[in-house]
């Protein structure tokens, strides 16, 4: 599929999904307080790729949903998403997010707390009505997954001797499950064959970790113009993110002494971006993370296979065109 023509497939279910989001809000006007649905707007109608909810309607449309019922779903993921959201930027210290101040800057931490435990709680219901008990396990486990994940980052902060599968095993439950659930609830809700069902959940897991490695990527090298938050938050909060553990894993004693000591301190690691920034490009270490994440979304365009070239064509080839998207994009 052209790029262009991805873009527009893209733009126009993003349109749907946000009207959808829209009319909801909308309709939560008078039964809930006037502050929630003004935090509601603001973190969930300010911008977003709308990623998660777009994979719901494609995986439910590859195994041949038609119904219209399948954008409420979809926006359950972005709210739970939204809910991480509004959470993580207390957790990261983080500013900006979407191009503006983040929700816990604009409103306080309270409000962003309390916002994102609404928005995890509609977001249940959401499934359980519409895919009942076997879709709200699947949506269940993503957030204990995403839990779990941001335990494991917590606990790998500052450490020098991560491997890269430290790692994996972090963005694999922070980012993976809750992509790879929504492919898998999308599948679900579709009426998918357990065949399809696990082939679009193991799409997810590789474009959710491809996802999350061009997310750290961009932490380092990408514009906030375009990618609407800060750069340089993951060394600040001492994240240690893949192109950083592969420096250390190759650098040679002096280089690694100089990374250990910006690392263990803040107020080097504010000071230290620059000279940090070419350690890792010294020794290859955002080169081989897009290999990695490449070679992620390669798996995930090879679990797709099973979708024969004939049934639904436009969706397999939407998901793959999304899947190369993930790599090339900056924001
Ligand atoms: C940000 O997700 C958090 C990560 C898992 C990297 P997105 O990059 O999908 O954020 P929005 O929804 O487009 O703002
Ligand atoms: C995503 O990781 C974590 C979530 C599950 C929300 P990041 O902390 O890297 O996401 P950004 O960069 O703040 O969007
Ligand atoms: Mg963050
Ligand atoms: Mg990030």
């Amino acid at each position: 599929m052209e790029k262009q023509q991805l873009m527009a497939a893209i733009v126009a279910e993003s349109q749907t999904i946000d009207t959808v989001i829209g009319d909801d809000i909308d309709r939560l006007q008078g039964t809930v307080d006037p502050l929630l649905t003004e935090v509601l707007r603001y973190g969930l109608l300010q911008g977003g790729k709308r990623v998660r909810p777009l994979l719901v309607v494609l995986a439910a449309r590859i195994c041949g949903c038609n119904s219209r019922d399948v954008y409420s779903l979809a926006t359950a993921f972005e709210y739970l998403h939204a809910a991480t959201l509004f959470h993580d930027d207390v957790i990261d210290n983080a500013d900006t997010r979407r191009g503006h101040p983040s929700v816990y800057k604009k409103f306080g931490i309270i409000s962003a707390i309390l916002a994102g435990d609404f928005l995890h709680a509609r977001s249940m219901e959401i499934v359980g009505k519409l895919v009942g008990d076997e879709g709200l396990r699947v949506f269940c486990g993503a957030t204990a997954g995403m839990v779990d994940g941001e335990f494991m980052q917590l606990r790998n902060a500052s450490q020098l001797n991560l491997s890269e599968l430290d790692y994996y095993d972090a963005i694999m439950g922070k980012t993976g499950v809750l992509i790879a659930a929504s492919c898998e609830v999308g599948a679900i809700y579709g009426g998918a064959s357990p065949e399809q069902r696990m082939a679009l959940r193991d799409y997810g897991v590789g474009l959710g970790c491809a996802f999350q490695m061009v997310d750290d990527l961009l932490d380092y090298n990408g514009d906030q113009v375009n990618t609407g938050k800060a750069v340089g938050n993951d060394l600040a909060e001492g994240k240690m993110t893949l192109p950083l553990i592969i420096a250390l894993s190759r650098a040679d004693q002096a280089d690694k002494e100089e990374l250990e000591k910006i690392i263990a301190s803040p107020e080097h690691r504010e000071a230290g971006f620059d000279k940090v920034h070419r350690l890792i490009v010294k020794y290859d270490g955002f080169t081989e993370t897009r290999h990695r994440a490449e070679e992620a979304v390669a798996k995930a365009v090879k679990a797709l296979e099973i979708f024969g070239d004939e049934t639904a064509s436009a969706e397999k080839d939407v998901l793959i065109g999304l899947a190369y998207y993930v790599l090339s994009r900056n924001k």
